[in-house]
């Protein structure tokens, strides 16, 4: 029996050396387990839902495929995004296209694409894309994002549906910029969309939210606009160490249809679509990172470093939110507990670049491979080539099968894109 650390039913030891470290490594097993948990919850209470991929966790080619053939839709943000999920073959249909600050170029390539959905994030962006869509012969199905003025307990960087936030229209302005007769002609605006926050560990906010956006339904429909769809975003949390308690998902779904059916009575209205926007939820805890330990340096009586070959070029969310990890030694499951010591785990870039603060690992020595845990979900998305680091590669696991889903960046990536001006050629 192999003493390796195992993940989704492989070798992470064989892993590294396969492929290399810093490695991503994402379970296909795992994204489908996720999914399912979400579809059968939606399935069980019987309502119309969509649930949308919140593409901005994790993208590439063969993460659009995953996710088509789940059969959830896709959130982007971005033309990058969207130009990814046309590549792959998505179907352009299922996109619902976001984003604070659209450009002209993206809104145009969103129509032309024929997406599903989009949604405008402010009253400007209101009338953006209803003359665009004018100039395009295109009515569009939009969606409009609220800041619902809601108050999660997460890290300030990632609330995003409190008052003073830069995402969606107050929630005090909506019924009059909606209500205005004739002013949106070529847009078919049909539902309403909100997001309050990434990481959440409490559904209360959640319902408060719910309850919010019903009450606009409601006071939208009594200004004569029909509202059909609602999203309410994603930003379910998942447990990054052992004592982060998430709630139940499922037990969640059920208690916020049966509210929203309650409520829709309650208010006169009839019971929208729901959709929900998950990112994190999906493929958080797909993913690891390999790393190989190189300096272990002693500060007598303060700290032991544990440098690895990656850090924050590779996940920034440490050094962005003080977001916290869990890691093992992979080569070193069978230690026992007196060979464990509290670490800091250190990326190798040019700042304090600290990737866990305190960590108890087994005699951790050179050549030994980290894998930190839970770090599918915007790590990959959010590198950067900083200090001139070439990116991880990404592999992907499905049942016994590992392959490549994005290549490791070379030196050569790194140069590709610079050019020298001409008075030193
Ligand atoms: C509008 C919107 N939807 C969905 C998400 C996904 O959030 P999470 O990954 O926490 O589920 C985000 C994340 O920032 C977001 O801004």
């Amino acid at each position: 029996m192999s003493s390796n650390f195992i993940f989704s039913k492989h070798d992470t030891i064989e892993l590294a050396n396969k492929y290399g470290t810093p490695l991503y490594v994402i379970s296909e097993d795992i994204i489908k387990e996720n999914a399912e948990r979400l579809l059968s919850a939606f399935k069980k209470c019987k309502v119309d839902f969509e649930i949308n991929y919140a593409g901005k966790a994790f993208l590439n080619i063969a993460m659009c495929r995953i996710i088509d053939k789940l059969g959830l839709s896709l959130d982007v943000v971005s033309g990058g995004e969207l130009y990814t999920a046309k590549k792959s073959g998505f179907p352009m249909g299922r996109i619902c296209f976001h984003g604070s600050n659209k450009s002209i170029e993206e809104i145009k390539m969103a129509f032309e694409f024929k997406v599903g959905k989009i949604v405008a994030d402010s009253e400007y962006e209101l009338g953006l894309l209803n003359r665009i869509a004018e100039e395009m012969g295109v009515t569009p199905k939009v969606m409009v994002r609220v800041s619902p003025g809601i108050e999660a307990h997460t890290h300030e960087y990632v609330q995003t549906g409190r008052v003073d936030s830069k995402f969606g229209i107050p929630l005090k302005l909506v019924v009059k910029i909606l209500s205005q007769k004739g002013i949106y002609k070529n847009l078919n605006i049909c539902g309403l969309h909100c997001h309050i926050g990434s990481q959440i560990f409490d559904e209360k906010p959640f319902i408060i939210a719910a309850d919010t956006m019903l009450k606009l339904i409601r006071d939208l429909k009594t200004e004569g606009v029909g509202i059909t769809e609602l999203n309410l975003g994603g930003g379910f949390g998942i447990p990054y160490l052992k004592d982060d308690s998430v709630f139940e998902i499922d037990v969640y779904l059920k208690k916020l249809v049966k509210f929203t059916g309650d409520k829709c009575k309650e208010y006169g209205i009839d019971f929208p679509k729901l959709l929900i926007e998950p990112g994190r939820y999906i493929i958080g805890t797909a993913g690891i990172t390999l790393y190989e330990i190189g300096t272990v340096k002693e500060v007598p009586h303060t700290r032991k470093y544990v440098s690895i070959d990656g850090g924050m070029a590779d996940n920034p969310r440490p050094a962005l939110y003080d977001a916290l990890h869990h890691a093992v030694i992979a080569n070193k499951m069978d230690s026992s507990f007196d060979d464990e010591e509290l670490v800091t785990v250190s990326g190798r870039c040019c700042e304090t670049d600290t990737l866990i603060s305190d960590v108890l690992l087994p005699n951790p020595a050179a050549g030994d491979i980290l894998a930190v845990l839970n770090t599918g979900a915007y790590n990959y998305s959010m590198s950067s080539n900083y200090n001139r680091l070439p990116k991880p590669a990404v592999v992907l696991l499905n049942g016994k099968h590992d392959e490549i889903i994005v290549e490791r960046e070379t030196y050569e990536d790194i140069v590709s894109k610079d050019r020298i001006p001409s008075w030193y050629r």
